[in-house]
């Protein structure tokens, strides 16, 4: 069943959410009963390839969450405004966040930050009916400001920062709050502090719910991240798993006889 936005604000047990970007990931998560699907704006590192969010557009996340809902139709789904979508004026805002829910079927939107323009428009979307997912502490789209992908809210000034940012974000009727790349502690009494739910990243065991990228979950991509934890390794499988293919269709031990068709001696008898 696919959970209502009360059922997020209430919910008594921790909340796990993960990132998918396409149809099969959309179905592994559905299948193992997670409860809220993130179309992020990683798409841009992990399906892109680039060093950034910055250049995922509208319509890459358009994209990639019309074929996430096809996966998973009954889980609740969010998707990322990306970079440049809502800082250039409400109508904009509001016209980009309009379009991606209707083009692609997501149940709310994510924006970054807690600036007074985010707030104008959380609030707008909000008392309109459109689910706001806020998302403080480290933001990608604008880490260059914040010195790279560095952890936030250590210094006091970083830290009131953090937590006044999440409770506007709530005053401005966000269902719940993302809070990436904080000290623990911090990230408890932000989630003490606010009503709606905290989904963490990198904020320690005590926010109300978990979220972690899918390539990091899965070992997809070589090299450690503090942050995530690597319940598999599907990239040195998949990488062993190609490798294994390769060698076999150069030995011509690919395919057998088993992978093959037959066809009626007398039929190619007529052929010769
Ligand atoms: O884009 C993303 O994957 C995110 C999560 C890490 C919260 O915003
Ligand atoms: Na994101």
């Amino acid at each position: 069943m696919k959970l209502t936005v009360p059922d997020i604000v209430r919910a008594e047990t921790p909340l796990v959410m993960v990132t998918a970007y396409d149809y099969a990931g959309a179905q592994q998560a559905a299948r193992a009963g997670v409860d809220l699907i993130l179309v992020g704006d990683s798409l841009g590192n992990m399906v892109q390839g680039h060093p950034s969010t910055t250049p995922v557009r509208l319509e890459h996340v358009i994209y990639h969450t019309e074929i996430v809902r096809r996966g998973a139709p009954d889980t609740f789904l969010i998707a990322d405004l990306p970079f440049g979508t809502y800082t250039t004026g409400l109508q904009d805002g509001l016209r980009h966040t309009v379009r991606l829910m209707q083009e692609s079927g997501a149940d709310a939107v994510k924006l970054e930050g807690a600036t007074p323009e985010v707030l104008d428009l959380t609030r707008v979307l909000a008392r309109n009916g459109i689910p706001v997912m806020g998302h403080v502490g480290l933001l990608p789209q604008t880490a260059v400001n914040q010195g790279g992908l560095k952890v936030q809210g250590r210094d006091e000034d970083g830290a009131r920062a953090v937590l006044d940012g999440a409770l506007a974000l709530q005053e401005a009727g966000a269902f719940a709050v993302v809070l990436e790349a904080i000290p623990a502690r911090l990230a408890r009494l932000v989630t003490e502090r606010l009503s709606v739910p905290t989904i963490g990243i990198g904020a320690g065991l005590h926010c109300r719910g978990q979220v972690l990228v899918y390539h990091d979950i899965l070992g997809i991509f070589e090299g450690d991240k503090k942050i995530a934890k690597r319940y598999a390794e599907l990239g040195a499988q998949a990488t062993a798993a190609l490798g294994e293919y390769a060698r076999e269709v150069r030995e011509r031990a690919f395919p057998t006889r088993e992978n093959s068709f037959v066809i009626k001696d007398d039929v190619l008898d007529k052929l010769y």
